[in-house]
């Protein structure tokens, strides 16, 4: 049974994406079917295709009580749309359908596990609750668990937050035939913790432990959290809220960490090895795995800031747009990103550079565009290299810069003239290990963002820009003089 809710919610996104062309769309990135877009929900595998919902308001193109959008793909890169899943029409998740996760269940279903959350007011005040919950469903259509929540605070420790309890992950563990979840919470000391729930039915959840906490040390609330292994080590990956700048590495704010560490199956003790930053970008958030079904370990997030979430260009019928997925590695106990190999059965009109010689300012026939993908390798030409220089979604008002200084060891990302609206942050400069003095840089641009990895994927940055469509122009310098190898494509869907 569907309820009035959530037919509404069907009707108007149906109604609404009629008059947003494909052409005011980012052209690979997912983006809302209407109204607003955040965190990504239930990124996973069921019955062969790939799912991806998402936190959705499909009535403004601001936040609003949550629902969750659907979208489904084969490749990762193409995507359509599905009804919106759920909607918040019950007592429990009144004020909203919180993030979440989903999975194939065993008996073939798709369950979906999100944090309902309720409000009610008594004696004048509002009172917050947020638990978990449970939708199950078929690939389209879901029907809420009569007995949710499954897991409220009162499996958690004494004196954790009732409030801040959310954004379940859940997985299915074949070795121990188990279903696992990982939720955030905010603990008696204020900050963020991962509490790891287990249960064989997918419906009976039991408090297993706590995984790693915060203790005050990276930001309050850990939100959106994921627990997984790679390469031998295993991951945590979470959002924090209220970061404290330090060093290059965090900066204010919602911030995106991995935990790398080991972790002790039989007794669920997972011991942190190091801590740093996913992505350096402007614009990153609430990340998401799944495992692939020839075994990668594939990422989703965000590509938006809550900080920037107010910066909605004049005239925009959308907004929110999810990263293009990526492909994760381990190397030396660092994480290490690269775009899923499918978009590269969207490259068009391939053209190739070998030694060019930078140092003023350089445009190449056939390097241009808003849409592309491009490999770049650059080798000092002597001593004298000091800076290398891309700008791009430029035209004579706007551009937006990456520059990269290899004495400093920095880069810095600058889309200060790309069109936003609001005076938000437009600038980061983050750490780019020493390679000698080379440099390998991977560009995905679409027509509102571009996502840069840099050495490899050992360092990543990914930031929305609004430049004009006519602001295609590419740009390359360098002072001091340097070398540049160059492989570039447009993409097309
Ligand atoms: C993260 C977040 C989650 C929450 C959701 C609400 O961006 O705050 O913690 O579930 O967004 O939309």
């Amino acid at each position: 049974m569907i309820s009035e809710l959530l037919k509404k919610a069907r009707e108007q996104e149906k109604e609404t994406e009629r008059y947003i062309g494909e052409d005011e769309r980012p052209v690979y990135h997912l983006s809302p079917r209407a109204g607003w877009m955040n965190d990504p929900n239930g990124f996973s595998i069921y019955k062969g295709t790939i799912h991806q919902f998402y936190q959705y308001y499909p009535y403004k193109t601001e936040w609003g009580p949550m629902h969750w959008g659907h979208a489904v793909s084969k490749d990762y890169v193409k995507w359509d749309y599905l009804p919106a899943a759920i909607a918040p029409d019950e007592s429990y998740d009144n004020f909203g359908c919180f993030s979440g996760g989903a999975v194939e269940t065993k008996d073939g279903k798709q369950l979906l596990v999100y944090t309902g959350v309720k409000s009610e007011h008594k004696e004048g005040k509002e009172i917050i609750r947020q638990t978990q919950c449970l939708a199950f469903g078929d690939g389209a259509d879901y029907e809420k668990f009569r007995q949710n929540p499954v897991i409220d605070h009162k499996s958690i420790p004494e004196g954790w937050s009732p409030v801040d309890f959310r954004d379940p992950k859940i997985w299915f563990d074949e070795e121990d035939d188990c279903y696992y979840i990982v939720a955030g919470n905010r603990t008696e000391d204020g900050s963020g913790a991962i509490l790891l729930f287990e249960s064989k039915d997918g419906k009976e959840w039991k408090f297993v432990t706590v995984l790693d906490r915060s203790r005050n040390e990276y930001g309050k609330m850990w939100e959106c959290p994921d627990f997984f292994e790679l390469d031998g080590k295993h991951f945590i990956f979470t959002s924090p809220q209220f970061m404290q700048a330090r060093t290059l590495e965090f900066h204010n704010g919602n911030g995106n960490i991995v935990i790398v560490g080991s972790y002790d199956r039989k007794n669920h003790s997972f011991v942190r090895e190091s801590v740093s930053a996913i992505d350096y970008g402007l614009d990153f958030y609430a990340m998401q795995t799944l495992k692939s079904e020839d075994g990668r370990r594939i990422m989703t997030a965000w590509m938006q800031s809550w900080e920037s979430s107010k910066a909605v260009p004049e005239g925009q019928k959308w907004f929110g747009q999810m990263i293009l997925p990526r492909e994760l590695s381990c190397k030396d106990g660092r994480l290490y990103q690269r775009p899923v190999r499918e978009i590269e059965n969207y490259r068009k009109e391939h053209v190739s550079y070998r030694d060019v010689d930078l140092f003023n300012e350089t445009t190449l026939p056939g390097v241009s565009g808003k849409v592309c993908d491009m490999e770049l390798e650059l080798v000092p030409n002597g001593q004298s290299f000091r800076e290398f220089k891309i700008s791009f979604h430029s035209n004579a008002d706007f551009h937006t810069d990456f520059i990269y200084r290899p004495e400093d060891g920095i880069a810095i990302f600058d889309r200060t003239y790309s069109g936003f609206p609001n005076d938000i942050n437009n600038k980061r400069e983050f750490p780019v290990r020493y390679n000698g003095g080379r440099l390998k840089l991977r560009i995905l641009l679409d027509r509102f963002s571009a996502e840069i990895f840099v050495n490899d994927g050992g360092s990543t940055c990914s930031s929305t820009v609004y430049a004009p469509e006519d602001a295609g122009k590419i740009s390359f310098s360098a002072k001091g003089s340097a070398v540049m190898n160059l492989d570039f494509w447009k993409l097309d869907k």
